[in-house]
Order: C-alpha cells, then sequence, then structure tokens
C-alpha cells in the first residue's frame, strides 16, 4: 500500500485555500476533533503556540522600491545543497491519522517542489518504505533517544542505510507535554475507542471509509520496540514514556561518531546550548519550540533566533521553526538570521484535506506569497532580504 489519491473533491476543497489558515479550517472539517486538536493544540494554556504566531506580527517591513524586481529567486543553500525554497519540512508523528501514509504524500509534494522532508521516528511509515516510494526526494530523519539506546542507534543506522541526507536529533522533550486538548477528547497514545471518541468518528463517516479501507495506521519504525508487539497504538504511547530524560551533552558524541551525514540539532533555544552544539560539531540547529507543544511559556523563536545568531556567528546553519503561516513570515525568520524555515503544522493541514495535492496547496501558497512579499519588499533573491528589510541595522 502507499498512499491514496486526492478524489477530485477533495482536490477542490485545497485549491478553494487561499491561505495557510483556510486550509486550516478545511483540515478542521473533515477530521474527527480528536485527531484535528492533536494536530492543531499546544500544551497547557498554549500561550507558547499563540506567541509563535503573535512573534512575526511585531516586526514591520520597510520596503525599497525602483529594485529591479522582475526576476525573484528564492532558491537557497540548505545544508550545501541547493532547494528551491528555504523551507524543509518538520518532522510530525502519527500522519496516518489525517491521511493514510501521508508521509509519501508529503515528501512526494516536497520532492516536487524542491525541498526537504523529514521523516519522524513516530511515523506510520518506515524509514525503508519512504525511501523506497520516493527515492529522489531529500529525505532527513528525525531521532529521540529513547530509554533503550539500542534501539534508537538501530533507527539511525536504518537511515544511513536507506541514504538519508541528514538525521535530526530532537532534544525538547526530556517528558511529554501536557496538552490539555488531547485529554479533553480522550484522544491519547495508546489510541483507545471510547464513547466520546466513537461518536466524534460518527460524525466524519469520509474519514471513517477511509480508515476502514487503509486500515489503523501503524507506527512502523516502532515494530519490535515492543517485545510482544502488542496493538500499533501501543507502541505509539512508548515513543513519549520511553524518551530518555538523562540523555546528555556527552551522549550526543556517540551520534556524531555514528552519523557520516549532515548532522541538525532541533528544539534549542538558549544560546549557551546553541554554542555548545556548535562546538560538537553540528552542521545545523533547529530553533524550536516543538509548536508550542513542549513547554509553555518557552519564549517564542524568532526572539530565540535572533539571539542564538548573534552567539554563533554568521556561519552556523540556523533553521527555525513554529507559527510559520505566511511567506512574509518567512521572510522576517530570514532577515532576522535564519537559513531557512521549517514548517509542520501547515503540511498536516494540507494532507489532512487533500493528500498529496492538499500539501502541494500549502507549498504553492508559501511559495507564492513568498514570491510576492519579497518583490513588494524590493528584495530579488534571498541574499537580499537583510535586517535592514525591517529597520534594524544589525540581528
Ligand atoms: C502533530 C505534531 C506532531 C509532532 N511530532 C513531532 C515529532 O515526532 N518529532 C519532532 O521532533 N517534532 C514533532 N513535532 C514538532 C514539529 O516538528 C515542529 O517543531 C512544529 O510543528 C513547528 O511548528 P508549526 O507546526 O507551527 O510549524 C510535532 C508537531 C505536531 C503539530
Amino acid at each position: 500500500m502507499t498512499t491514496p489519491r486526492a478524489s477530485s473533491r477533495q482536490r477542490r476543497r485545497a485549491a478553494d485555500a487561499f491561505s495557510i489558515e483556510e486550509l486550516r479550517q478545511r483540515s478542521a472539517k473533515v477530521l474527527p476533533k480528536g485527531i484535528f486538536d492533536f494536530y492543531d493544540g499546544g500544551s497547557e494554556d498554549e500561550s507558547t503556540l499563540k506567541e509563535n504566531r503573535e512573534q512575526f506580527s511585531r516586526y514591520r517591513f520597510i520596503p525599497k522600491y525602483l529594485c529591479n524586481v522582475a526576476e525573484i529567486d528564492t532558491g537557497t543553500d540548505l545544508l550545501g545543497t541547493q532547494a528551491s525554497l528555504p523551507i524543509a519540512i518538520s518532522p510530525t508523528g502519527a500522519i496516518g491519522y489525517g491521511w493514510p501514509r501521508g508521509e509519501i504524500a508529503i515528501a512526494r509534494a516536497a520532492r516536487d517542489a524542491g525541498v526537504p522532508y523529514t521523516l519522524p521516528t513516530s511515523s506510520t511509515c518506515s524509514i525503508e518504505r519512504l525511501a523506497h516510494a520516493v527515492p529522489d526526494g531529500r529525505l532527513w530523519f528525525q531521532a529521540y533517544m529513547l530509554r533503550k539506546r539500542d534501539f534508537t542507534l538501530g533507527l539511525i543506522d536504518k537511515a544511513k542505510k536507506a541514504g538519508y541526507e541528514a538525521l535530526i536529533i530532537t532534544v525538547d522533550m526530556p517528558t511529554g507535554g501536557k496538552r490539555e486538548r488531547d485529554m479533553r477528547n480522550e484522544f491519547g497514545l495508546p489510541f483507545r475507542f471510547t464513547a466520546k471518541n466513537v461518536l466524534d468518528f460518527a460524525t466524519h463517516p469520509g474519514w471513517v471509509a477511509r480508515l476502514l479501507r487503509h486500515g489503523m495506521p501503524v507506527l512502523e519504525n516502532m515494530v519490535g520496540f515492543v517485545p510482544d508487539n502488542i496493538s500499533t497504538s501501543a507502541i505509539a504511547s512508548s515513543v513519549g514514556k520511553n524518551y530518555d530524560p538523562a540523555f546528555c551533552w556527552d551522549d550526543l558524541a556517540l551520534i556524531r561518531d555514528r552519523w557520516p551525514g549532515r548532522l541538525l540539532i532541533k528544539g534549542l533555544l538558549h544560546p549557551g546550548d546553541a554554542q555548545r552544539a556548535k562546538q560538537q560539531g553540528f552542521d545545523g540547529i533547529i530553533i524550536s519550540n516543538h509548536g508550542g507543544r513542549q513547554l509553555d511559556g518557552a519564549v517564542g523563536t524568532l526572539e530565540a533566533l535572533r539571539a542564538i545568531r548573534r552567539a554563533v556567528g554568521a556561519e552556523m546553519h540556523l533553521l527555525l521553526d513554529g507559527g510559520v503561516r505566511r511567506g512574509a513570515d518567512i521572510i522576517k525568520a530570514i532577515a532576522l538570521g535564519a537559513n531557512a524555515v521549517m514548517i509542520g503544522r501547515p503540511v498536516l493541514y494540507g494532507v489532512s484535506v487533500a493528500g498529496q495535492a492538499g500539501v502541494e496547496r500549502t507549498l504553492f501558497l508559501l511559495n507564492d506569497e513568498l514570491t510576492r512579499t519579497m518583490r513588494l519588499c524590493g528584495a530579488a533573491n534571498i541574499g537580499e532580504i537583510t535586517p535592514e528589510l525591517l529597520g534594524l541595522h544589525t540581528i
């Protein structure tokens, strides 16, 4: 089984969305509430989730006119390889609940748009299956350090064998965040049918029909993690519960020695941590607060970005995620020191609405807005996006 094609109705639903927010609203209609909230929500009061959006509106453009902006070049260097857009796709787990084997749909859309896709450990498609389905994509793999370290190291070896370009180690999850929407909806991993969620599903017959046709999603990378191979969703829970809270900087050396390709660390917000990552030989840092799903009250990523860029200097590759919903957000992040951004939920919204066609719509909208806003600002290429565009002399 690969990933189903969207029906013409589903494609129309995606094509009719003129912003990421409209795709979000459509995905809220097509998904059971429990699943939409699992994708959309953050932890506790969701203050970091909100801050990730609000931070962008604190910066305003001071455009320059009468520059030649007839040709706009959005291409940029991403970890030593040219990407068509300054975008990579963040790892998001359990995508199969939104679209069967949605990872394949997303990776194909990413390939066609010329940007990398990151497969998470808790994906519903295995490392090997994705590499086989999208051999010509730029594939990155994301790992958490689990208590059973050999299991994580085994996954890393599989990604190396399957030819993944980059490895991302996520470090902002020494324990799971408290996501109250999931608690309220009784949407948990392990997934259990309850009176509440059965009612929720019953009002989304299209989603149920898809589930019946394609089966319950399986966290394929985790098969074998639980010795007696209990239900798929029970395996899912073991990812969070088995994260190793004792994992620390010295342990990262183990991974650097094991992974010959590009190595990134995800989830840093502190400038001192970023300096340490640089010293330890990481090729890049992803400034992230896990999309507001972990530490509620954590600083917005744009603010963290400025401090980290100052701390690590101009050469270190910095990516940022959290709240990027407009082309203008991408420009602001680059002006404040990012090499590129990553996106999580915008892709989940797109894939839930129309599979690959929905993700194509997500990437089209961001590309279109990015190009338009660059032209309106007087920046013909990514190199011309500087702090001055936001009225700053320096980062
Ligand atoms: C449903 C969901 C699942 C996620 N799963 C993972 C994961 O497995 N590993 C990880 O490093 N980050 C995970 N993240 C965080 C994303 O990689 C990313 O940091 C975040 O979504 C960025 O914010 P945005 O959604 O506002 O773009 C997840 C995010 C969401 C929304």
